[in-house]
């Protein structure tokens, strides 16, 4: 009896094993086609105007991202905070997703920014359960956009499932234009996607 359960428990941990691997390869493999697209060297040629770049990070890879927006159309930066830390543990995965299935996002910290003295406003957050980030989310309830063009963006492990439809319906009174998505990747692709940040930046008018 003790041979069998050792035995499925055994054969269990492979299969999850080499279904991960599997997944990761996949996902690598995607990861050099796209960045292979991103070789070119780009110059900077934002026409954004007076910009905005408001983002949530819980690890920093949006901040990284948002930075790069923000040195390329010399905007100005505006971080969503929650008025309670966030740790990041296997139980905050389980509250994640209570959040986004109730619909009760974590209350913010902070005042709103002033979008009125911005043409642009780029809105970035990481990809949580496919959906944006709840801190995201309770960003977009309370904001109002005022006819201005909105650009969102996200970074995710590699699949943003329905971050931008949902986006788009909670983007009050956005003017939207074309979104961008940054998979978390490896460092040595640091060059092409920073060519891939500023493509997206130079088209958005
Ligand atoms: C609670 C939680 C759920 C996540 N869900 C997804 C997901 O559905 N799809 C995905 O590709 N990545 C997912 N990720 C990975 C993050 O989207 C990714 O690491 C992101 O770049 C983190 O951004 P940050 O470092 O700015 O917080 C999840 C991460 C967390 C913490």
């Amino acid at each position: 009896m003790i041979k069998t359960v050792v035995f499925i428990l055994v054969i269990s941990a492979v299969i999850v094993a080499l279904g991960s691997g599997i997944h990761l390869y996949k996902v690598s493999q995607k990861n050099k086609h796209e960045m292979s697209k991103y070789t070119l060297s780009v110059r900077p040629n934002a026409k954004t105007g007076r910009t905005l770049v408001v983002y949530f990070s819980l690890g920093g890879h949006t901040k990284a991202v948002a930075e790069k927006i923000a040195e390329y159309t010399k905007g100005d930066l505006y971080e969503i905070t929650t008025a309670e830390k966030i740790e990041l543990n296997t139980a905050f995965y389980v509250k994640a997703r209570h959040q986004l299935y109730s619909k009760q996002y974590p209350a913010l910290s902070g005042k709103m920014p002033d979008f009125s003295k911005y043409d642009t406003i780029f809105v970035g957050g990481p990809v949580w359960w496919y959906a944006p980030a709840t801190p995201l989310l309770a960003f977009l309830e309370k904001a109002d956009f005022k006819s201005k063009k909105v650009v969102p963006f996200s970074t995710q492990g590699s699949n943003y499932g329905s971050f931008f439809v949902d986006f788009e319906r909670m983007a009050k009174n956005a003017k939207l234009r074309p979104s961008a998505s940054f998979n978390n990747i490896s460092d040595k692709y640091a060059r092409e996607q920073n060519n891939k940040i500023i493509s997206w930046i130079n088209s958005i008018r």
